[in-house]
């Protein structure tokens, strides 16, 4: 519904205060720019992972428009003008509408080239490979990508815009900052009407020429699989994985979740790898993710867990008729976020992270330049990886949650390295893991680098070795960090916070609980190497004498009311009982947890929603 007032012109003289000739011209025809006056909407502060509402928010009173132009408004003209634009999604509801509505005002705010994923999909990490790879790079000046990642997808459910920078990561909280504040400010956006309806089920070009020829400006829209495809092919042994999956005793299983990786799986799967189509379930692109969460973990992926063999707390199901496959892995709706599982077994994301670290090597992109020179995991994911980069002598850094705290150290020679190729991997317990291939995490990099670690482990002709073996044998080496996290999903905003503030002010450091001494407790700030930036208020933690952790933090990518997140470590050396369940390993720390926040008595929930 648009009921603001509007007004013909071309675009004026002058643009946060630098001139743009090409636009202020009369006869522009199809590029005419109207100015569309609107007012600033609440609430469009860009959260961990861009801007989520309900997707009828979005659709209506300029909610979308409001943003868009924001945002144009935070980018430097020299960027706009003329410049190239990537623009698609995950293919969730209003995805289409939305691609249509931004090139409109990207002509309109001087963009003269903006390229497509075909029918507008395009993951988040292919997003990040596009604008970093596509005609050799450095082409794109940044990217919208329309996704709530893991969020319910559909009319009544959730939506999300998110701008990535030329360096192919999600714009820095300088960037954002600056959104937001142009979002209470606006009065007006600009749009090209006329501008005609893209077809983006057709790969092709369609270039648009103003009445008097002074501006052109071309809509590509091309193979979403191809850029990112083409990368994959360049970091990992396809030949050594391809004979791994031929193995007549390997069987795997992808679920796509019914989000966009479905093409990149097919494209990877089926016609680089060979594997038989079965492999692959719900990689049809769907616009309500089948009416799904589409989040990889224990709760959300119960097809793929049952598949696999792994009940709702990761212990393995015995007794089931059909057979279960070598290997399991599922993405969420943009394809960012990974779950890795074998036969009847779980692997948490944080001993994911610690065990593609420790063999890196087997994977060509970090063997060419000397190795893996650096790790970096968020500060509420496990120490496992910690104890690799301790062996392996390399740099380790501890961010605040976030993909993007990443992205300054991938971008930075002086912090680990002085070369331009500097092999990174990065990973949180959310699910997320990735090297500075790309700028995002990258579900298929995680399940193409399990691939190439069990590809490198097994001989022809000898019994398999599965994931747990190497799982159980890296406990063995480097002992186990029981890791688990509970989720506490819808609470009361005011309740949450309440909590989080009293645990902020305590003082709790010589108290033992449960047999936990309390060695101190804080709040997490980070300070950036690179930039010297620095983010405080990044989660509470309580820092045990034997080197267990409790952390609390309030999500940042939530849509309604508050979700608390409470993660829970605890160190097993290689020596001791490695062989526990998470939960029977992590019960007292747990208890203790509850006992520290007192979060039954803030929220009134004695139970998590979400356990992984
Ligand atoms: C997104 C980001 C991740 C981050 C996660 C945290 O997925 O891309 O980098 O770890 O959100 O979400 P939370 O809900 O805990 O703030
Ligand atoms: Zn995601």
């Amino acid at each position: 519904v648009n009921n603001s007032k509007e007004q013909k012109t071309v675009l004026s003289g002058t643009y946060r205060n630098q001139t743009i000739d090409v636009t202020n011209q009369p006869g522009l025809g199809k590029l005419t720019v109207s100015t569309v006056s609107t007012h600033p909407i609440d609430g469009q502060k860009p959260g961990t992972s861009g801007l989520r509402k309900k997707t009828k928010v979005f659709m209506e009173n300029n909610y979308l428009n409001n943003f868009v132009q924001s945002t144009f408004d935070a980018l430097p003209a020299k960027d706009l003008i003329g410049g190239t634009l990537v623009v698609s999604g995950d293919g969730r509801y209003f995805n289409k509408e939305a691609i249509q509505i931004i090139i409109k005002m990207a002509v309109a705010s001087g963009v003269d080239r903006i390229w497509v994923g075909q029918n507008g999909l395009l993951s988040t990490p292919a997003i990040s490979a596009v604008i970093r790879e596509r005609e050799g790079g450095a082409v794109a000046f940044g990217a919208f990508i329309l996704t709530a990642s893991h969020n319910p997808g559909g009319i009544h459910e959730d939506f999300g815009i998110k701008y990535n920078c030329e360096n192919g990561g999600p714009a820095p909280e300088k960037v954002t900052d600056e959104i937001y504040h142009n979002t209470k400010a606006i009065t007006s956006y600009k749009i090209a009407h006329d501008f005609p309806h893209v077809d983006v089920t057709r790969v092709g070009a369609t270039a648009v020429k103003s009445d008097d020829g002074s501006r052109t400006v071309v809509v590509e829209v091309f193979d979403a699989a191809e850029d990112h495809v083409d990368l994959l092919k360049t970091i990992f042994d396809f030949k050594a994985i391809k004979s791994l999956i031929s193995r007549e005793d390997f069987s795997f299983v992808y679920d796509c979740m019914s989000g966009v990786q479905g093409p990149y799986a097919r494209r990877v799967f089926i016609e680089e790898l060979g594997a038989p189509e079965s492999s692959l379930i719900n990689a049809v692109p769907l616009e309500d993710f089948g009416g799904h969460h589409a989040d990889p973990n224990l709760t959300y992926a119960t097809e793929l867990t049952h598949i696999m063999g792994v009940d709702a707390k990761g212990m393995p199901i015995h007794g089931q008729s059909h057979k279960v496959p070598s290997f399991g892995a599922a993405c969420d709706g943009d394809a960012d976020r990974n779950m890795i599982l074998g036969s009847r077994f779980f692997v948490t994301p944080s001993d994911s992270l610690a065990v593609i670290a420790a063999n890196a090597n087997v994977i060509p992109f970090f063997r060419k330049k000397g190795g893996l020179r650096g790790v970096a995991r968020s500060m509420p994911t496990s120490g496992a990886v910690d104890l690799v980069a301790k062996k392996l002598g390399i740099s380790l850094f501890e961010v605040p949650t976030g993909w993007k705290f990443f992205g300054n150290l991938m971008d930075s020679k002086e912090v680990y390295g002085k070369e331009d190729y500097t092999p990174f991997i990065c990973g949180e317990e959310s699910f997320g893991t990735g090297s500075n291939h790309i700028r995002e995490k990258d579900g298929m990099w995680a399940v193409l680098s399990w691939l190439s670690i069990l590809a490198a482990k097994n001989t022809p002709g000898q019994p398999l070795v599965g994931v747990e073996d190497i799982v159980v044998n890296h406990w063995k080496t480097y002992g186990r960090n029981y890791y688990c996290r509970y989720d506490y999903e819808g609470v009361d905003k005011v309740a949450a916070e309440k909590m989080m503030a009293a645990m902020a002010s305590a003082k709790k450091a010589g108290e033992t609980l449960n047999g936990f001494t309390v060695k101190f407790n804080d709040e997490f700030t980070y300070h950036d190497p690179v930039d010297g930036s620095i983010s405080r208020n990044q989660g509470i933690r309580f820092i045990f004498t034997d080197g267990s952790r409790i952390i609390f933090r309030l999500s940042g990518t939530g849509v309604a009311g508050a979700t608390i997140r409470m993660y829970i470590e605890k160190y097993e050396p290689a020596t001791g009982n490695l062989a526990q369940s998470a939960a029977e390993a992590l019960r007292p720390l747990i208890d203790a947890g509850l006992a520290l926040s007192a979060l039954q008595s803030y929220t009134g929930r004695s139970e998590p929603t979400v356990i992984t």
